[in-house]
């Protein structure tokens, strides 16, 4: 079995979380006792670590678009490159309608539907996953971070929220897209802890996309976004895959993420 040897940092974050303080006080103050209970409570969380537990998954807690989400084995833990799809969708609020209806398919821990909620005044969100225990997490997320009732959590299948009337003016998703055969590529911190229900998806990982893409063609409000991530070397495949199963659907952004490969894509629904 793999070990996980924590690094310097991911130590400090698992002390100052046993002791309650941030990483700038913990380093400001190292003079601070520490009791028994503290350091066989850091010692423990050692031990995880050392089993390969992720750090976010230990202390509870990660950063997603500058402000803490919850998280724990019921979610995906948010990552960084997720934050383009905000971005991507940012940019384009001087277009929406003043109270747009967004749909987030697969929100996971919450975190595009409540940063959107937040970062876009006066919309409407309803997000969506099959998991209810991802979906109980992500409801206290929003309760946390104080968005009130303009989001909505529902546990359905992609299929009936797509359903849902009026139509939505903007779907997004970060759906799983890693091919079942990968399973063995990614690192057992992740297969190990992280929900497999939030990470794969067969025909090469782009099973769930393709079926967002047919059903968002035809039931986003004319001139309405799908924006989407996607996984490593899928464009092409999604790129033929989109233009025949979603003739509706034009492309208009592709973006890549801090690595250089395509990770967000925008498409808009022509109008009738
Ligand atoms: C990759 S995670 C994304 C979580 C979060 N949106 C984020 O960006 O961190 C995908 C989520 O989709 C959910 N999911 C998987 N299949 C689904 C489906 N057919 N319909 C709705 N949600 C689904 C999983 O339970 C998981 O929470």
């Amino acid at each position: 079995m793999a070990t996980f040897a924590p690094s310097l940092r991911e130590a400090t974050l698992l002390l100052g979380h046993v002791l309650g303080l941030d990483e700038a006080r913990l380093l400001a103050h190292g003079e601070k006792p520490v009791t028994g209970g503290e350091a066989a409570r850091f010692r423990a969380l050692l031990k995880r670590r050392l089993g390969g537990e992720p750090v976010a998954y230990l202390l509870g807690e990660r950063e997603f678009y500058g402000r803490p989400f919850r998280v724990d084995s019921r979610v995906l833990i948010p990552r960084p490159e997720s934050e383009h799809l905000i971005e991507a969708l940012l940019e384009r609020k001087s277009t929406l309608p003043r109270r747009p209806r967004l749909l987030d398919i697969g929100t996971g821990s919450g975190c595009l539907a409540i940063t959107l909620a937040l970062e876009i005044p006066g919309s409407r969100v309803v997000a969506t996953d099959l998991s209810p225990a991802a979906l109980a997490l992500a409801a206290a997320n929003a309760r946390l971070l104080g968005v009130g009732d303009r989001v909505r959590f529902v546990a359905t299948d992609l299929e009936a929220a797509l359903a849902e009337r009026p139509p939505f003016d903007i779907v997004l998703s970060n759906p799983p897209y890693v091919a079942v055969e990968d399973h063995h590529r990614l690192s057992p911190e992740i297969t190990d802890f992280e929900p497999s229900q939030a990470l794969f998806a067969q025909h090469g990982g782009t099973a769930i996309l393709l079926r967002l893409a047919a059903l968002a063609g035809r039931r986003l409000v004319p001139g309405g976004w799908l924006a989407c991530e996607i996984g490593d070397g899928q464009i092409e495949a999604l790129a033929s895959g989109f233009s025949r199963l979603a003739p509706e659907l034009e492309w208009i952004e592709v973006r890549k993420d801090y690595a250089g490969k395509p990770r967000t894509v925008i498409l808009k629904r022509r109008p009738i």
